[in-house]
């Protein structure tokens, strides 16, 4: 039996840094406002003409030198993202050109805050398969280009960055299982339009902040009881919970719901915001480096996001 394990992560931040105060200059807002409301307190944007793929490039690079392979060893690309550099070719193909990899299949999937889940998942079938050896699972976002400035409400919640991870297969898991799942009656809760609709002439993130948040944290709280479930263990069996960061109070809701304390639950989105499918993969690897997650611990990652959609999955580190 083959299973997949993560070899490396990487993860990459812009340079420049927005703070609740230079909200403040911005809009009509509080650094105490938005710290009480959704714990955070600064995100990263990114530089002008800086793009997803710029920033996934750098967190490719970082997770394969932590895996210790090259670019030449990528034969899979599964890129989540919400804010592709173009409409085609996807990110992955473009990321695929920077790496030099030729051949290797590259895709993107556009499942907003769940779209690393939903590559990882992806990836996780096609190692086990045996049709990939190192596959590359990215999420990346530049969400400041799709935030509407003037809508204090929202713009204060997201952020740019990009993480990754590298699979390579293995005797043990490794990846336990993974959960994925959507209900597009909520589509108009959280949706950003510029496609191929011309009718949805918002181009930029619309939101229904309140509903959003009740319906996150039930749906979390579900997401996990089913990935424990499916595996046979109980939440204090877990090391870490790695959730998706979109607001510390769904963190702080989601973890009180399965009595798991927060000193086991990796949160980054303080530092980050909350940069959707960037968002797992960047908790990851910030805890792997600073040694919070160690190799062997069992760890639980969720997310959730527009469609809805959300995903969780139970990995060995
Ligand atoms: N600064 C100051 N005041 C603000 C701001 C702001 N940035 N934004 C809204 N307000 C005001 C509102 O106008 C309102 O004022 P009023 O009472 O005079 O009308 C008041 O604050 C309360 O507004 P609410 O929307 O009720 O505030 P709430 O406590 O619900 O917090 C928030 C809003 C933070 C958006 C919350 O609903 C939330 O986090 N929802 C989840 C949304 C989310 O995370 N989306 C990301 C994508 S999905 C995902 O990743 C899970």
């Amino acid at each position: 039996m083959i299973y997949a394990r993560i070899a490396g992560t990487g993860s990459y931040l812009p340079e420049k840094v927005l703070t609740n105060l230079d909200l403040e200059k911005m809009m009509d807002t509080s650094d105490q406002w938005i710290r009480e409301r959704t714990g955070i307190e600064r995100r990263h944007i990114a530089a002008d003409g800086e793009t997803t793929v710029d920033m996934a490039e750098r967190a490719a690079r970082a997770a394969l030198e932590a895996a210790g392979y090259g670019p030449q060893d990528v034969d899979f690309i599964a890129f989540g993202t919400t804010t592709p550099d173009m409409v085609f070719p996807n990110c992955g193909v473009l990321l695929q050109a920077r790496l030099g990899c030729r051949g290797a299949p590259a895709f993107s999937v556009e499942t907003a805050c769940s779209g690393f889940m939903y590559a990882l998942s992806i990836a996780d079938k096609f190692v086990r398969a045996g049709e990939a050896k190192r596959a590359l699972v990215i999420g990346a976002e530049t969400l400041s280009r799709i935030v509407d400035w003037s809508d204090r409400s929202s713009a204060v919640l997201f952020g740019d960055g990009a993480g990754a991870v590298v699979l390579e297969p293995a005797d043990a898991p490794g990846i336990f299982s993974t959960h994925l799942h959507a209900d597009g009656r909520y589509k108009d809760l959280l949706y950003c339009g510029g496609g191929t609709d011309l009718s949805k002439t918002r181009r930029t993130i619309a939101m229904s902040g309140n509903e959003v948040f009740k319906v996150a944290v039930g749906t979390l709280g579900k997401a996990i009881k089913e990935t424990l479930e499916a595996n046979r263990i109980e939440c204090s069996g877990l090391d870490w919970l790695v959730p998706h960061q979109a607001n510390l109070r769904i963190i702080q809701a989601t973890a009180r719901r399965l009595g798991l304390p927060m000193e086991r639950v990796i949160t980054t989105v303080q530092e980050h915001g909350n940069t959707s499918a960037a968002s797992v993969p960047l908790a990851l690897d910030t805890a792997v480096r600073s040694g919070r997650i160690r190799r062997g611990q069992l760890l639980l990652l969720e997310a959730f996001g527009g469609g809805f959609t959300w995903a969780s999955g139970l990995v060995r580190y």
